[in-house]
């Protein structure tokens, strides 16, 4: 049995998709402060059972070691974190609580479940501004906003965890930046309010919500001036989290993979591929860049192809397609 956290939100539902295609069994815990309860009904839809689900919370601890035992479960994979960067900067004492404090208390009711196996969501925002390009495992970590600090703090944690107990397995996987949704248009990201990431605000441009996109800035020493990333299908994180939990099923340790494509997208590459896709024009204006913006991020994701044996194949006209899929059936998320 594999306990997911935060398993009700946007990576978390499409991990417990692909979790149960893959065979296993999977108990779901989130607390809805950023999802809704309609996500696992369509996860229930797309999977065709029903979902073993708890609502609660990771800061509750005796719930937590309920549930570890009475489930007999084998190993966590560990989503549930608030996870918006300007909020972090606003109330970095809520984001170390949440992620920091609730890690904690999980972590120890697993030391006192007997459960020795976490799948971690790291983020490349550990890295920081990137010195080097493509980033490998190895570039120095600095994240610049508490949110990243909360990500790099429990790492540490994770790390000297398995330090004590070389019986502890710590799989930290620094996602790049995941977008798309599931083909078949059910599960996807719904974000609270006026999204803070570009791909959900481009296809919110495209179904209306919003009226254009504010480019942050085309002066970066980019390919046309405008911010480059790692996008990554989000089916493509999923099953590298099957992965992960089937490494971690075998092995002892503390390891950190990049999940990320090794390919690097411009804002208006981006624009440019989902109109092509979606056949709807995306309004933009060029703006002054966002603070604490960095101009080009992408992984080198050789580890994650060694150590876990995977590799990401969907390509961004598919994340293109597949996100626009989703939007297009959810205008209003998962609001219904
Ligand atoms: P999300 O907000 O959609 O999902 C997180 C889920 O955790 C939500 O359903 C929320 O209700 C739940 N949750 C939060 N705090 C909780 C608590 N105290 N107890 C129980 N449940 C709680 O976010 P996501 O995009 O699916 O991200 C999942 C993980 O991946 C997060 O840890 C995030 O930091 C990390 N990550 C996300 C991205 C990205 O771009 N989406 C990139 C890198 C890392
Ligand atoms: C992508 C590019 C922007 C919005 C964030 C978090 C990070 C991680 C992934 C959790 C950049 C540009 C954006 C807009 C724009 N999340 N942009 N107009 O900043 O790489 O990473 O999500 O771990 O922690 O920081 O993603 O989607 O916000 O921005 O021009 O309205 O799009 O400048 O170049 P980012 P993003």
């Amino acid at each position: 049995m594999i306990l997911v956290t935060g398993g009700a939100g946007y990576i978390g539902s499409h991990t417990i998709v692909e979790l149960i295609a893959a065979g296993h069994q999977v108990v779901c815990l989130d607390n809805f402060s950023n999802s809704n309860p309609e996500s696992v009904r369509r996860i229930e839809r797309i999977t065709g059972r029903e979902l073993d689900f708890i609502e609660g919370d990771i800061r509750d601890g005796d719930l937590l070691e309920a549930l570890l035992r009475q489930r007999g479960v084998k190993a966590v994979v560990h989503f549930a974190a608030l996870k918006a960067v300007g909020e972090s900067v606003e109330k970095p004492l809520l984001y170390y609580e949440n992620n920091v404090t609730g890690t904690l208390t999980l972590l120890s009711a697993m030391a006192r479940a007997g459960v020795t196996r976490m799948v971690f969501s790291s983020s490349a925002t550990v890295y920081g501004t990137p010195q080097t390009l493509p980033l490998t495992e190895a570039h120095p970590i600095g994240a610049v906003n508490p949110y990243g600090q909360s990500k790099v703090f429990i790492e540490h944690i994770l790390s000297d965890v398995c330090k004590a107990d070389p019986g502890f397995t710590a799989v930290c996987l620094r996602y790049f930046n995941p977008i798309g949704a599931h083909e078949s248009g059910l599960i996807g990201e719904a974000p609270n309010g006026i999204p803070n990431n570009l791909f959900p605000f481009i296809t919110q441009v495209a179904v209306g919500k919003r009226a254009e996109l504010a480019v942050f800035g085309n002066d970066w020493d980019t390919i046309d001036g405008t911010g480059v990333r790692d996008y990554i299908h989000v089916v493509d994180l999923a099953r590298g989290h099957v992965k992960a939990i089937d490494y971690a099923l075998k092995n002892t340790g503390y390891v950190t993979p990049n999940l990320g494509t090794g390919r690097g997208t411009s804002v208006l590459e981006l624009i440019q591929a989902f109109e092509r896709k979606s056949g709807r024009k995306i309004p933009y204006r060029i703006t002054a860049r966002r603070p604490g913006d960095i101009g080009a991020c992408w992984a080198d994701p050789a580890l994650a192809e060694r150590l876990l044996g995977w590799k990401a194949e969907l390509d961004v006209d598919a994340m293109c397609a597949d996100g626009w899929r989703w939007q297009q059936m959810n205008p209003d998320g998962y609001a219904v």
